[in-house]
This record gives structure tokens, sequence and C-alpha cells, in this order.
């Protein structure tokens, strides 16, 4: 007999097929699904390789679907897939397209589901709810997909969205993932670290998605990994970019606009500090922090001295505020 965990999988991978089922071959599914994923670019052979599904506007076609198979409703409820609310059951991805989420060796461990219609009452995106096989914070989407790339290419590219993944596919970056909109934690930067210590942060060229990109940086940096950044120009997003140049100028564009972190994090705060004195004092702090975080220290000697070096302030007064900064700590 299956374990609960199992169980749960197997449910999870019969709703991958029964989607992606209904997006391929259905009229609606077909007709609704499949011509948005068609208009967002996608491509016969990116729906087949991330087995993006359509799940019908109809209250109970998955769920009945999948107790006709003989699925437990246990399971169904326990991965979030059918919502049992007392004697009512109904399909929790609704009219949505959906984007199943796999662990490191391709097992099913939840959906994203995306409305089609961006209206402000509903959620753009709804997500599988906690469960045992599903952790928001330990999962990276898109890591089946890219764990080869990332170990070839020694470098991983952290997006925001599943469609920045996918359209960076299509358009042959194989070596990015997802944090899927949350904060991003260090169980996933420990995923990545297995593969890779150099991780390039591209976050959507919007204030919400470069917040995002600072508060990653020091995570990234505590466990004693290479962090770059690279920003989109204004009202871009991976996607949306992946998708307006060629693969070479994608490529090209990877390889030649990622910063240094300490030089990212140095324009960005002058920028907001101007030329007053105390914010500029407060920035230098910041970025001492963000030093203080690398555990070796010969990494944090050479930060130190290209920090002195582009902020024109001196080495000693850098090197002592580190000091305080350990001292605090202990
Ligand atoms: N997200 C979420 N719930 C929301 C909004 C966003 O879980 N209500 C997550 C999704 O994983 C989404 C990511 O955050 O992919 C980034 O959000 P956003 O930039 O708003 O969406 P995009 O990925 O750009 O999606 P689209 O292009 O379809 O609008
Ligand atoms: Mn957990
Ligand atoms: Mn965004
Ligand atoms: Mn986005
Ligand atoms: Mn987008």
């Amino acid at each position: 007999q299956a374990s609960e965990r199992e169980s749960m999988l197997l449910v999870s991978e019969f709703a991958r097929d029964y989607f992606n089922e209904t997006l391929l071959n259905h009229p609606k599914g077909k007709a609704i699904g499949l011509s948005y994923f068609k208009e967002r670019g996608f491509t016969d052979e990116t729906i087949k390789k991330f087995e993006l599904g359509y799940s019908l506007d109809e209250w109970t076609a998955f769920t009945d679907a999948a107790l006709k198979k003989g699925y437990d409703i246990k399971y169904l409820s326990q991965t979030g897939l059918t919502i049992v609310k007392e004697t009512k059951q109904f399909d929790r991805f609704k009219g949505r397209v959906v984007f199943p989420i796999h662990n490191m060796s391709g097992r099913v461990l939840g959906f994203g589901g995306r409305i089609l219609i961006n209206d402000k009452k509903a959620a753009k995106y709804l997500n599988s709810p906690e469960s045992e096989i599903y952790h928001k914070s330990h999962i990276l989407y898109g890591i089946y997909h890219a764990k080869q790339a990332i170990a070839k290419e020694d470098n991983c590219f952290l997006v925001e969205g599943y469609t920045d993944v996918i359209s960076f596919n299509q358009n042959g970056v194989e070596n990015v993932v997802a944090s899927s909109g949350t904060a991003l934690t260090s169980d996933q930067i420990r995923l990545v670290r297995r593969l890779t210590p150099n991780i390039t942060i591209l976050f959507d060229g919007d204030a919400a998605g470069i917040r995002a990109s600072l508060r990653g940086i020091d995570l990234i940096l505590e466990q004693g990994m290479n962090v770059k950044v690279l920003t989109f120009p204004e009202g871009e997003d991976p996607d949306s970019f992946a998708r307006s140049v060629s693969t070479g100028e994608l490529k090209e564009y990877l390889s030649t606009s990622s910063q240094d972190f300490i030089n990212f994090k140095v324009s960005l705060l002058m920028e907001e500090a101007k030329d007053d004195p105390v914010k500029k004092a407060g920035l230098i702090r910041d970025i001492v922090v963000s030093i203080s975080k690398i555990p070796d220290r010969i990494q944090r000697e050479v930060y130190i001295q290209e920090c002195a070096r582009i902020m024109s302030i001196s080495e000693n007064v850098l090197f002592s505020e580190l000091a305080q900064m350990f001292k605090k700590e202990q």
C-alpha cells in the first residue's frame, strides 16, 4: 500500500495528466486554455515540456473524474485539488490555466493556477495550499527542467514567476528557476547551492521587484554564494523581455548586463541618498551589513576594498564599521 505522501503525489500526477489532456483535447480546453497560452506565445513543445493544463470552468469536473478513476477524496482534499466544505466539494483550480510544480526529480508537488482575464476581484494566481508534499518555502519552480543547465553553466538565474521561467526556456535559456512571488528563503537557496555557487537575481523592472532582489541578496551571501543582479527596463519582466528579443540577443543581454551585487546596491542606494550625508551614512552601513554576511574573510576584505573605491571613502572606516558589526553579534 502506498504511503500517504505517495498517494498525494499520485493524485497530483493524475491531475497533471487530466488538466493537460483537457487543455489539448477538450473543446473548451482548446478554445479557452490553449488559445490563452498560444496568445502568450507558448509553442506546443513548451506546453508539452512544462505539462501545462487547463481546469474547466465547472464546479466538479476534475473531482468527478478523479473519483471515477478511484482516487480517494481524502487525498484530493489533502492536496487541495478539491476544496471540501462540509458536504460540498469543488475544484480549486476551476476556470484557470495550470502550471504543475515539480521537485528536483520531476514529481508533481502542486500547481499554480492563473485566471484568464485580469479582474481585480480574483487573485491572478492561486497556488496549492501547504501540505505534506507542498511546502512553498522549499520549492523553486522550474528546478527539474533547470538542474542540468545550472550545473553546466555553473550559474542559476532566479526570476519571480512561472511565465518568466517558461519564456526563458522557450528562448534557449534553461538555467532558470522562480521563487514564485514569495520572499526568497534559505531553503530555496540551498536547493541551488547543490548545483552551483553562483546566482544571478533577475527581478521585474518595478519597485516591488527591486525591493525583492535587495532582500534576497543577503540571504544568498550568508550561504557563501556569489550573487549578481540584473534588472530589466521599467515595465518589463523576464518573460516579456525574453519574448521581445532573439535567443542571441537574450543571451547577450544576460551575459553583459549583470552587475555585482555591491555595484547594484551602491548605485541604487546612492540614487536614493543623493547628497544627503545622513542618508549616505545609512546606506554605507546597509552595504557593510551585506558584506558582513559573507562567511569568507578574504572575500569580505575584497568587497570592502571595492566598496571603498566606488564610494570613495576610506577602507579604514568600512573595516571598523564591519568590526563593530561582528562585536554586536556576539
Ligand atoms: N504570484 C502569486 N499570487 C499572486 C500573484 C503572483 O502566487 N496573486 C506569484 C506567481 O508565482 C507569479 C509570481 O508571483 O508567477 C510573479 O508575479 P507577477 O509578476 O505578478 O506575475 P507574472 O509571473 O508576471 O505573471 P503574468 O505574466 O501571467 O501576469
Ligand atoms: Mn517545511
Ligand atoms: Mn511583478
Ligand atoms: Mn512578472
Ligand atoms: Mn509577466
